[in-house]
């Protein structure tokens, strides 16, 4: 973490400022400062320190003020305004030591505008887009008075049966590092104590992406060498890029839950990594450890999770009514909660706290007269980035773009879903503030004749489902039912789409539907829309899906009946004007897929990067004694990495500037990509290594690096890649990271299949 600027102040007894010692400690000394503040503090303020509360609606304010004011609480989630935080830290201000607050949220991907989900991000390959997408919701989430946050979420998921796949940046180790030292950066800015920065807290440490079957919160069993080089990397690259902030995960790994696992938070985290910051529970984390099974009651839950070094206790209360108790009888030393407290000050001194309780804050006649305000979005950002983020996944016929002067039936029971354009996690945004895709289609077609619209099915027929996903929210319901029969809105959208030229159908999920806490045993489009569907492909009229789904579905058959289909996941604020930027031509989309698409639910997992096998099925000879299932094609529905453009592009020449390379050495991989189409596009060249033969088995292929380029029509460009020694690296038997000699593919494409090879042998 960069060092804090301080102009050499000093601790004073100004309202402002801590309360310390009688000789003044200099603030810009960090470690003497926090030393000297906690000789002062009573072992009550101290484990006041390591509370973290949720503030719900129905939460009395005095009496949190109250215990704030005695130094029981150290910071809060979920209160998200100047004004409403405001009175909490003045509190804090009258408390004995001064010891400021700190306000978290779930910033997940924007603040009060909503950016694509964190999935739909990943799809951009698009490093700026992503960086710009976090530094926005950190100036908002700052403006809104908020110090940290619980993102980036970079938890690898290749079971997209999990709900949460849709929090993190898909199923490569690769790319999700990349976007996580990206979204560090993005949120905490040049240093987390700027007023407009926010602090990150990578999350769910560790390995929660890949719970057993995809059931959430569920266990992880899972080797050392594939922690290491597949599921570890993403949260270490975060931690690298300066993260403040650690979330522990839910999960258990190899029979230890993570909050109480001393091998995962101190000796990988903090001693082999030198992680410095903050480790929170996830909620209510310690009390489970009694339901996992590893803790007897309330006193022993506490005692782990302290001695595995987690620093807060989200949302339970077990700190406070047993680390007295353990400490009294020598069950856990003094050390154990000092070590804590110094981290949960640290972590304030590094958010800017200590210098000025009020640096996001602000004064109370600057607070907005209305949070919600217009003015204090960020559309144009998100329209940018959202129409980056989409993915063309099918084009038959140029049936897109659409023409502006085409009649269009708009149907489906996400063409008018403001709710469901955020995605799930979608912090302050406001769904009256969501553009849906009937509004940006509108606005593009201006003539309302030409936009017929019929909402054809309701999200589901399932009453069982759909009290789920209403049971979620805890406002108002999210997803309200037509009450018409299933076979009256199908008969309406028949109708509009016989007086169309063109179909557009928005069908998928509901946000719920890919949420936590939200697994599938079916990643089909619920049946009520796959009739949609099947209705308006016999009308015969060109079909256009767009797709809005948290998480790879199985569309083997809406594959087949469309003409078109757009992937775009939730793309948020501005989604529906960016979904029809792309549909109508003036954005040409260059989204890839960080997530392989099964053909069916049996066929997962399906992730690119599987490790060779001794017997592969060959594609075009026979199957037997194979490995696959006999009774499916084999392979994915879509690749890792797939994406299509309103151009074509090629590759040719592919070339290595030499068929050896040394251990010190550099080897350029080139390839000739040419725009053969008729439109100015942007692709992701990609860089695939295979590891032909080593002391342990390597995976097929493995993303080493890309690039997004923007070639005009009839251009073409050599795109280079520099291979060293380190990009061959992997954790062998003993996790030593190391190259061996040896052996290697290299493959350059537009997805992670369709390749062009060349070899080379590392010396
Ligand atoms: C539980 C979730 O697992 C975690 O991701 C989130 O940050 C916390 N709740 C706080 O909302």
């Amino acid at each position: 973490m960069k060092k804090l600027c301080l102009l050499g102040l000093f601790v004073s007894l100004a309202s402002h400022q801590v309360l310390a010692a009688e000789t003044p400690v200099p603030l810009e000394n960090k470690d003497a400062f926090i030393s000297n503040l906690m000789k002062q503090m009573t072992l009550d303020e101290k484990i006041g320190q390591l509370r973290l509360i949720s503030i719900g609606p129905e939460m009395p304010r005095e009496l949190i003020r109250k215990e704030i004011a005695g130094g029981n609480i150290g910071g809060t989630f979920n209160s998200i305004t100047r004004a409403e935080n405001r009175p909490m830290q003045d509190a804090a201000m009258r408390s004995r030591l001064k010891i400021p607050m700190f306000f978290a949220y779930d910033v997940i991907h924007g603040h009060r505008t909503i950016f694509p989900i964190p999935l739909a991000l990943a799809s951009s390959w698009d490093m700026d887009a992503i960086g710009q997408s976090g530094r926005v919701a950190a100036k908002e989430a700052a403006a809104d008075s908020l110090d940290i946050t619980f993102a980036p979420m970079v938890d690898i998921s290749r079971d997209p049966r999990w709900g949460r796949s849709s929090e993190g940046f898909g199923e490569d180790t690769y790319l999700t590092s990349r976007i996580a030292r990206v979204m560090v950066k993005a949120y905490q800015g040049e240093t987390p104590s700027a007023a407009d920065s926010i602090m990150a807290s990578v999350k769910h440490f560790a390995l929660y992406g890949a719970v057993e079957g995809g059931r959430d919160y569920n266990t992880v069993d899972m080797s050392p060498v594939k922690m290491y080089q597949d599921y570890l990397p993403p949260y270490r690259a975060a931690i690298d890029a300066g993260a403040g902030g650690v979330m522990v995960a839910l999960n258990s790994i190899n029979g230890i839950p993570a909050t109480a696992d001393t091998w995962l938070m101190n000796d990988l985290l903090r001693r082999d990594w030198g992680f410095k910051g903050l480790a929170v529970s996830d909620h209510g984390a310690i009390f489970e450890l009694i339901k996992h099974g590893v803790a007897r009651d309330g006193r022993e839950a506490a005692k782990l999770a302290i001695k595995a070094g987690i620093d807060m206790s989200m949302n339970d209360t077990l700190y406070g009514k047993e680390l007295p108790g353990l400490l009294k009888s020598g069950e856990i030393e003094q050390k154990h909660i000092d070590n804590a407290v110094r981290e949960v000050l640290a972590a304030k001194y590094d958010m800017g706290l200590f210098k000025d309780p009020y640096l996001r804050i602000g004064k109370a006649e600057d607070d907005p007269a209305d949070t919600y305000a217009e003015s204090r979005l960020h559309r144009a950002e998100a329209r940018e980035v959202a129409r980056r983020s989409l993915v063309l996944l099918k084009n038959q016929n140029e049936t897109l773009p659409l023409k502006k002067t085409a009649k269009v039936a708009l149907v489906g029971p996400l063409a008018k879903a403001p709710i469901d354009m955020m995605g799930s996690w979608a912090a302050a945004g406001r769904p009256a503030q969501s553009v849906t895709l009937f509004d940006g289609m509108s606005a593009v077609i201006g003539d309302k004749a030409n936009l017929i619209y019929a909402r054809g099915a309701n999200i589901t027929g399932d009453k069982k489902v759909l009290d789920y996903l209403n049971f979620l929210n805890f406002d108002a319901p999210e997803v309200v039912d037509d009450p018409r029969p299933a076979n009256v809105l199908i008969d309406e959208a028949v109708k509009a789409a016989k007086d169309a030229d063109v179909i557009v159908a928005a069908v998928g999920e509901s946000r719920g539907m890919s949420h936590e806490s939200s697994s599938r045993t079916d990643l089909n489009i619920p049946e009520t829309q796959r009739e949609l569907i099947r209705a308006l492909k016999a009308t015969g009229k060109p079909l256009v899906l767009v797709l809005m789904n948290g998480r790879p579905l199985t569309i083997l058959e809406e594959n087949q009946s469309a003409d078109a289909i757009l992937e775009t996941w939730f793309s948020g604020t501005e989604g529906g004007n960016a979904i029809a930027d792309v549909l109508f031509g003036d954005y040409n989309p260059s989204g890839k897929l960080p997530v392989t698409f099964p053909r069916s639910v049996g066929q997962i997992p399906t992730y690119y990067n599987h490790l060779s096998i001794g017997r592969p099925f060959t594609p075009g000879k026979p199957g037997n004694y194979t490995s696959q299932y006999f009774d499916d094609t084999t392979g994915p529905l879509f690749p890792f990495g797939y994406g299509l453009s309103y151009t074509d592009f090629s590759l040719n020449d592919m070339a290595l500037s030499s068929t050896t390379l040394n251990t010190t050495g550099k080897l350029d991989a080139s390839v000739m990509v040419k725009n053969t189409g008729k439109r100015d596009g942007e692709t992701v060249v990609q860089l695939y290594i295979q590891d032909v033969t080593g002391s342990m088995i390597r995976p097929v292929k493995e993303l080493k690096n890309f690039q997004k380029i923007m070639l005009k029509a009839g251009e073409q460009k050599v795109v280079h890649f520099t291979i060293t020694e380190d990009d061959l690296k992997f954790y062998n038997a003993q996790l030593k990271y190391a190259a061996e000699p040896g052996k290697f593919n290299v493959q350059i494409g537009l997805d992670s299949q369709d390749v062009k090879q060349q070899s080379f042998e590392l010396l």
